[in-house]
């Protein structure tokens, strides 16, 4: 059977790695692509940033390989992140050699919550000057994440499990997500740390090496694989997956980087991971790891974007990644 993989390359530097990615894909494995439209020249000739037939295209498929958008970015992601039913948001951050990682030792991956705490959407301005927001955390969903972070880092040879949080502050909330984490990690037999989210940023900056699996809520999620993407050189190097039951969106973790876009100078290599965990989930782990191994050759051997020091335009990286496949 050929998987449906819904593409939308979205707005600004999606639109170049994208189909770029695809071009990739297209000399290792058999999928249909079907293209759909989302972000902010969507927003303009349609009025709405993701439209129906958008949505009714990412439910039909198998998976979608999601570019970026840019200023309706929440507009576009958050709907189509609960359209696949993701539960978690996977973020791995490798310094990959030959790319002048600051930390060249760090080989972390962010196993983020991503339905609720802080994004879940409930907030309210009370009165002229004050506003408010839900941190919403459930014993199910708190549960969730932390069994598939247990068995992400066991199936992938993690020893370090770290669970983040800041329950000495947030005592109910981060209270009930710590709790959740270790009653799982107690029934799987699983050994862990537990770390506060701020201090955490400071051992993630100086010691990254000491760190694997970080499970963490949404928001901690967020910031620190942001950080930890200024480790290993760039946002250009950082792929994700959002992960539901029976469906899953991947996507570069950059955004539509306006200050390039339609330059053709864009590093098509987060997107080209964030394709080779698509490979992983539709169940092709041989292609996938082609993909990684002709993507991290590249990285390797040169010719590199702009952004890593090189002066390769998308295209040539594109045609190097297709050489060494
Ligand atoms: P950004 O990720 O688009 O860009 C940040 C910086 O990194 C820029 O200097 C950019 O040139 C560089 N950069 C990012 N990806 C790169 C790549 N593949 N190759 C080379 N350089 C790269 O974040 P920024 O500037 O904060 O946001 C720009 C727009 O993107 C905004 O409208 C924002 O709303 C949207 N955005 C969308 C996201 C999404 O669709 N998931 C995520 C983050 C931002
Ligand atoms: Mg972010």
């Amino acid at each position: 059977m050929t998987e449906t993989v819904a593409v939308i390359p979205g707005d600004g530097i999606g639109q170049e790695v994208v189909p770029a990615t695809t071009d990739v894909l297209d000399h290792l494995v058999d999928l249909e692509f079907v293209e759909a439209e989302a972000g902010d020249h969507v927003k303009e000739e349609r009025g709405v940033a993701l439209p129906e037939d958008t949505k009714q295209i990412v439910t039909d498929a198998d998976a979608t390989l999601f570019g970026a958008a840019g200023e309706t970015a929440a507009d576009v992601i958050l709907p189509l992140r609960s359209l696949v039913g993701s539960f978690a948001n996977v973020r791995p951050a490798r310094a990959y050699p030959g790319t002048d990682a600051l930390q060249p030792e760090t080989d972390l991956v962010f196993i983020r919550e991503n339905t609720e705490g802080v994004y879940s959407g409930i907030e309210s301005e009370i009165t002229d000057g004050v506003t408010t927001l839900t941190r919403v955390i459930t014993e199910d969903a708190s549960r969730k994440i932390a069994e598939f972070g247990f068995e992400y880092a066991a199936d992938r040879g993690y020893n370090s499990i770290s669970i983040a949080h800041k329950a000495n502050v947030m005592r109910t909330t981060d209270g009930q997500f710590l709790e959740a984490a270790e009653t799982v990690a107690d029934e799987k037999g699983a050994a862990y740390d537990t770390v506060l989210m701020d201090a955490l940023a400071m051992h993630l900056i100086m010691h990254p090496e000491e760190f694997g699996v970080v499970i963490c809520p949404n928001l901690a999620g967020d910031v620190l694989s942001d950080l930890a993407a200024g480790l290993v050189g760039g946002l250009g190097l950082l792929p994700s997956a959002n992960l539901g039951d029976d469906n899953a969106l991947f996507e570069p973790v950059h955004g539509s980087a306006p200050d390039i876009a339609g330059e053709n100078i864009a590093n098509p290599a987060a997107t080209m991971f964030s394709a080779a965990m698509m490979l992983d989930h539709l169940d092709y782990p041989e292609k996938a790891d082609q993909l990684r191994t002709a993507v991290e050759s590249t990285l390797a051997s040169g010719p590199v974007t702009p952004d890593l020091g090189g002066d390769a335009t998308t295209s040539e990286f594109t045609s190097a990644v297709i050489e060494e496949l």
